[in-house]
């Protein structure tokens, strides 16, 4: 059997009121959803996904810690508010050395100028945003690509 590729999901502050929350930028789908519908997409790509979603800075670090001893080969990881704010999670992922994607629903540099910096670009391999939900799949896609195990 081949070995899978463990991603670890992880999802900041708010995401949990996806489908409710200003479903102009953000869509009608809601989180259960969206995390069904990429582990049967996972699967297919010979992929364990996990996820997480927290509105609690320590507790997305913690998790991040946790990463390493569970194995994970990859991260997925939209910050949410905390891309604009966090340098704590962002030297979390430095800290365990865990490649990562970062991934944005709406396009961070269409809206606000506050959301235009992140303190996770410059030190992920690579940033989605602006491609609704489809981003997180086009995430697990790269992954499955750049792990051929
Ligand atoms: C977001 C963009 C952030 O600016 C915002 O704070 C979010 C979601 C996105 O997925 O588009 O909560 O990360």
């Amino acid at each position: 059997m081949k070995k899978k590729i463990n991603v670890f999901l992880i999802n900041g502050p708010n995401l949990n009121l996806l489908g409710s929350r200003e479903p102009h930028i953000y869509g009608n789908n809601t989180l259960p959803d969206l995390i069904k519908n990429l582990i049967k997409k996972s699967e297919k790509l010979n992929i364990s996904l996990s996820h997480i979603q927290s509105n609690a800075e320590h507790v997305l670090i913690e998790k991040i810690h946790a990463a390493k001893e569970n194995n994970i080969d990859y991260i997925i990881i939209n910050p949410a508010a905390f891309t604009h704010s966090s340098i704590a999670i962002r030297d979390a992922l430095i800290a365990v050395s865990i490649p990562f994607i970062e991934v944005h629903i709406s396009n961070i540099y269409n809206r606000e100028n506050f959301r235009s910096h992140s303190w996770f670009s410059d030190v992920s391999e690579g940033v989605i945003t602006g491609l609704g939900l489809e981003g997180y799949y086009w995430a697990l896609k790269t992954i499955s690509k750049r792990c051929k195990i």
